[in-house]
């Protein structure tokens, strides 16, 4: 059987501009490049579970525009259920990108990702209640997530919340959600937040040092693998969507945060969030190169 996978969250045009060069306030320069691409933390996440083989649910909104439209059709094309996706009287969310050697700077415009309420998530709780697991961040209006958490919680569902972008929580959201997926800026504020224990859900990740676990007590590091570097955009979303379906696959923690992090490097060889993220099949040869 493939694995379920509900994500509930952001869908964002990506307006994307490559710089030699970053502007100071003020300035105008001459960019590189620009490309207008499919993303948002949801969506990403989706698509990234999807090409993995899992059967996705998207739960959001988008906007009654053309980038609603283009986007809607971009991800049915992908294989995605985008039934419980619902353009709302508002514009598509975007995500104002500035690329800069292999960094990024962004600038998200909310807009229809802010129709995702507790009542609109509640109408499509079948969708959460089916799946393996539930994957969240942070995105849409926080009583949206509280109540997707609430539902899967409900019904024994896997629940992996990735705090980006990090805002206060409640504790008993965290106390609900199995994993915690936060970079190291998003832990520092999440330990600030939650000085009780948390540690044995966090799952740290750390560009190219890798990621953090604990295990049995103790911190244990799984160093990233080293590939050529275009773009990190959606790198972070590459791992949970790896890691969610490595997960309903069962395997291990550890086992599932390597997947992931294969996912998520293969994600950085190519422009944009969701143009490098790849098939199971890519992983496996990936994995196997990797131990010549
Ligand atoms: O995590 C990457 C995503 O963050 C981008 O696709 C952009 O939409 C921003 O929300
Ligand atoms: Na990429």
């Amino acid at each position: 059987r493939k694995p379920k996978i509900t994500v509930v969250g952001s869908i964002n045009m990506d307006l994307v501009t490559i710089t030699n060069q970053m502007p100071q306030i003020g300035e105008t320069l001459l960019g590189k490049q620009f490309q207008m691409n499919p993303g948002g933390k949801g969506a990403n996440q989706a698509v990234a579970a999807a090409r993995l083989g899992a059967d996705v649910s998207l739960i959001g909104c988008v906007g009654t525009d053309r980038f609603g439209q283009e986007i809607l059709e971009h991800l049915s094309n992908e294989g995605i259920d985008v039934s419980n996706v619902e353009p709302v009287t508002d514009q598509t969310a975007t995500a104002t990108i500035t690329v800069y050697d292999t960094d990024n700077s962004i600038i998200v415009v909310p807009a229809a990702n802010y129709h995702v309420t507790a009542a609109f998530v509640e109408s499509k709780r079948e969708a959460i209640a089916n799946s393996d697991v539930l994957l969240v961040q942070l995105e849409i209006l926080l009583e949206g997530v509280q109540k997707a958490v609430e539902i899967a919680k409900e019904n024994g569902v896997t629940v992996i919340l990735n705090p980006a972008p990090i805002q206060e929580l409640p504790e008993e959201l965290i106390q609900q959600v199995d994993y915690l997926t936060p970079n190291e800026h998003e832990q520092m504020e999440l330990m600030r937040q939650h000085s009780g224990n948390i540690g044995d859900k966090l799952i740290v990740t750390k560009g190219s040092q890798g990621l953090s676990i604990r295990q049995d007590g103790h911190e244990l590091n799984i160093p990233a693998y080293k590939v050529e570097v275009v773009d990190t955009t959606g790198a972070g979303d590459s791992f949970n969507g790896g890691l969610a379906v490595a997960l309903s696959r069962g395997m291990s923690l550890k086992a599932a945060c390597e997947y992931g992090n294969a996912v998520a490097a293969l994600s950085t060889t190519k422009l944009g969030a969701q143009s490098g993220m790849p098939t199971s099949e890519e992983v496996a040869q990936f994995i196997q190169g990797g131990k010549n």
